[in-house]
């Protein structure tokens, strides 16, 4: 299919379906009348293959307790080794209703209370919360940035570690919102220093399939060959790939024997870890059959980022679109052109764009504002447009 089908077939209007992006603008900014940019799902429907298997469950009519059959388990494996070269074994595999749900039974199941745990700033914001709503004592430290360009600093990742004995870094692979996918070099430098310090290493890969062309992403566990496979835990899911957010379910990887038993014992007290059916429907049938959506997907996410550099290169030379390697959330550095302002006076009240902003992510990034591209082209337009109208304002 090519990319204006996609558009015409996939593409749908939201608005009234109670969904948090378009209907709660007003809770979350205050006012309506906002182009949302902000939030991290698509505005595409989820392949046809994932509605059909969806529909023909819900025909059965039945929802009780439900197993995972092997084919899951098969699907999902030949998705992760094709692309990966992750061989997933099914006793491997845990379940959770969430990533970050999974981050925080990691944090409860590795760490005690007033443990440190690290994470890499600027990131996804329930990164810190996790930590602190747990009662574990949160150890950020900023990615280095240079021209719309993020990078780890595996000095001072050391030097927190030592300082603060941390015990959990909670890794994001690629990285929202810094648009980074980590190389395998990187990967192994700073897996080498957890390893050094004894640092468990819980890897947040939940945008691994929203890769643009060039990049390559590279699990944790595979990184060297697997050689850091005793000190990480992997958290995954189809709900940013496919856009199944609500659909709750997500994917615990643990390779190594001795941590999965850490793991399970804790787990044993949480009741229920099954799976919800219908997430695992739409997820087995998006890795069978979504392969040419996700390219799909991709093809509008980079052209629609193509747009945004060129268009705010020639007319807004002053804003920096960071470089997007991976997911559909891209950061633009505002702060040569707002100056000391305030970037929500100027992105909301002038530009009436409604966006993630910088400070949300890490106390230094106030000035940059988070984009999301998985949406119309027209839409990147308007929010293209409302940027350079907005700065004559
Ligand atoms: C890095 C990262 N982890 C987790 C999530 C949310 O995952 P979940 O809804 O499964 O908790 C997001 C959503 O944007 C994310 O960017």
């Amino acid at each position: 299919m090519d990319k204006q089908e996609f558009l015409k077939k996939y593409l749908a209007d939201r608005r009234g379906t109670d969904c948090m992006k378009w209907d709660g603008l007003q809770e979350k900014f205050g006012e309506t009348d906002l182009l949302p940019m902000w939030i991290a799902d698509m505005e595409f429907r989820a392949p046809d293959a994932v509605t059909i298997a969806m529909t023909e469950r819900v025909r059965h009519g039945i929802f009780g307790y439900t197993q995972v059959p092997d084919a899951y388990y098969r699907v999902f494996s030949e998705w992760m080794e094709r692309r990966y070269h992750f061989t997933i074994q099914k006793e491997w595999l845990r379940f959770s209703t969430g990533c970050v749900t999974g981050i925080a039974w990691m944090i409860h199941a590795f760490t005690k209370p007033g443990d440190a745990c690290m994470i890499l700033t600027p990131v996804y914001y329930p990164f810190h919360n996790v930590v602190t709503n747990n009662d574990r004592r949160l150890v950020t430290v900023d990615l280095d940035y240079e021209n719309g360009y993020f990078t780890m600093n595996y000095e001072a990742i050391e030097k927190a570690i030592v300082e603060n004995q941390v015990k959990m870094f909670i890794q994001c692979s690629p990285h929202n919102p810094a648009g980074r996918v980590w190389t395998e070099e990187e990967l192994d430098r700073v897996l080498a220093v957890c390893r050094k310090h004894q640092v468990l290493v819980v890897s947040d890969e939940i945008h691994q399939d929203l890769v643009l062309e060039g990049h390559t992403f590279v699990p944790a566990a595979v990184v060297s060959g697997g050689k850091y496979r005793d000190i990480v835990v992997t958290l995954s899911s189809a709900t940013k790939t496919f856009n199944l957010a609500t659909l709750l379910h997500s994917h615990i990887v643990i390779t190594d024997d001795a941590l999965r038993k850490v793991y399970d014992r804790f787990a044993s007290g949480l009741n229920r870890t099954e799976v919800s059916v219908m997430g695992m429907t739409a997820t087995q049938a998006g890795y069978e059959h979504g392969g040419e959506w996700l390219e799909n997907v991709l093809e509008v996410i980079q052209d629609n980022y193509r747009y945004l550099k060129e268009e705010l290169g020639k007319h807004l030379p002053e804003v920096t679109v960071c470089e997007l390697e991976g997911s559909y959330l891209v950061l633009l550095d505002l702060r040569k052109l707002i100056g000391a302002g305030s970037a929500q006076e100027f992105v909301q009240k002038k530009c009436r764009l409604a966006v993630d902003y910088g400070e949300w992510f890490g106390e230094s990034f106030a000035g940059f504002i988070r984009l999301n591209l998985a949406t119309d082209p027209a839409f990147v337009r308007m929010a293209v447009e409302n940027l350079i109208n907005g700065s004559y304002s």
